[in-house]
């Protein structure tokens, strides 16, 4: 999938005019949005977008389906939009979003769209998702990448860490000091999607970004069972021996939790984790270490979060236009994206106020961009449509969860990418 991020991203520094601001009105308009944005920094940049709408006279109704990923979250979707009761919005993100669009019940956002402008403002890799047969079908509130090492300041210390790794073979001499030390190595949690999240960076690490494209964005079957393939689901086994005992039924903000409170050496996940960092008031350098995975630096595996708004009555679209409208303002890209630890989904926002972390997440982008290195996420649904990921991610867990060997692994992968759903 092209990508054309770059004018946008290397333009973040310039800074560009506050919010979508208006004199706050008695709210009369209710909008009903689904979403997973359940975590504590997920809330805090979901208030941004809250407090903007009531400024425009509209109540936010939550629909919250807990659960990283969004598993949970399209199973509640489909049933909603099947039983003829669509929530007035939804958060979705990549081969998601094209997949609801050949069901027919999105709203065209297009009118909207040409009256802000998202043509020139909406970097054209995210356009690749938002845009279907020309017309806009979902509004972009943020970037977040994958391929994310995050680490405990003073648990490095302890176990006499004095950098983060910048190798694979670094990495797992870290990971085995930490465990010596007493402390949980690598912090996760068994939910497929987040073994499918570490998964992208092993990948990778292991086989480099042409690796990445071949294999999981063009599902080529000598790609998907090759020597490369076998020696990263090795790499995934090695790592199994450093989660701890209570891994299997453990969310994702836990697991950035025990690497918050010092408990844990490492996560390897996404940069939703700055959220809880930020939203702990945690410093970068000082309290955690944010890198890319091991072997990664230089490219970067993305998505993009995005509303898109059912098919509703007349008396509803009030709402949902100024919903539409807030996401896709300058100022709830910033409030929200700083918070959220995303970058902007907007071109020129500012970089004021985003921490170290943050700005090395939008510069990566840029550089990745601009190289030919930024490329969809498996684990966030940006590489393959759902159907074949669902079965992507059956075959990773089993395999990092040993009931099946590296080598049945690769074989099964390259199975599930040739099958027809
Ligand atoms: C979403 C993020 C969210 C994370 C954890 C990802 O799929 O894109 O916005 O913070 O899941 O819930």
């Amino acid at each position: 999938m092209p990508s054309k991020l770059k004018p946008f991203l290397s333009t973040l520094a310039v800074a560009v005019a506050a919010a979508h601001c208006a004199p706050a009105r008695a709210a009369q308009d209710t909008v009903q949005v689904l979403h997973w944005w359940t975590a504590g920094g997920e809330a805090g940049a979901l208030q941004v977008l809250k407090d903007d709408l009531l400024q425009h006279g509209v109540q936010w109704q939550d629909v919250p389906i807990a659960g990283g990923g969004g598993a949970q979250a399209m199973t509640t979707l489909r049933a909603r939009v099947l039983a003829g009761d669509p929530p007035s919005a939804a958060q979705l993100a990549g081969f998601d979003i094209v997949d609801w669009s050949h069901q027919g019940v999105l709203q065209d956002l297009t009118p909207i769209a040409r009256r802000q402008d998202w043509a020139h403002k909406v970097p054209k890799a995210l356009q690749d998702f938002d845009v279907y047969q020309g017309r806009w079908i979902a509004a972009p509130i943020g970037v977040h990448s994958s391929n994310w090492l995050w680490a405990s300041r003073k648990v490095l210390t302890r176990s006499g860490i004095t950098r983060p790794p910048a190798t694979w073979d670094e990495f797992i001499a870290d990971l085995a000091r930490v465990k010596k030390s007493g402390f949980v190595a690598l912090a996760a949690g068994g939910q497929p999607w987040q073994i499918a999240t570490m998964f992208d960076g092993v990948v990778l690490s292991t086989g480099g970004p042409d690796f990445y494209r071949r294999s999981l964005l063009e599902r080529d079957p000598k790609a998907l069972d090759s020597p490369t393939m076998l020696k990263v689901f090795e790499r995934m086994s090695a790592l199994r021996p450093f989660v701890d005992q209570g891994f299997a039924n453990r969310d994702w903000n836990e697991a950035t939790a025990m690497v918050m409170q010092g408990r844990a050496g490492f996560q390897m996940v996404g940069d939703w984790a700055l959220g809880e960092f930020n939203h702990a008031h945690q410093v970068p350098d000082k309290d955690y270490l944010c890198v890319r995975t091991p072997g990664t630096q230089g490219s970067v595996t993305y998505h993009s979060d995005a509303l898109v708004f059912f098919k509703r009555d007349a008396k509803d679209q009030q709402a949902q236009r100024i919903l539409a409208e807030a996401v896709m303002s300058p100022g709830v890209q910033a409030g929200f994206n700083r918070i959220k630890g995303s970058a902007p989904a907007l071109l020129g926002i500012s970089r004021e106020g985003f921490n170290a972390c943050g700005r090395k997440a939008i510069a990566d982008l840029a550089q990745a961009d601009a190289s030919g290195t930024l490329l969809g996420s498996l684990s966030q649904g940006n590489a393959v449509p759902p159907a074949v990921k669902g079965a992507f991610f059956d075959v990773i867990a089993r395999e990092f969860n040993g009931a099946i060997s590296p080598a049945e692994a690769a074989r099964q992968l390259a199975a599930a990418a040739k099958a027809q759903y």
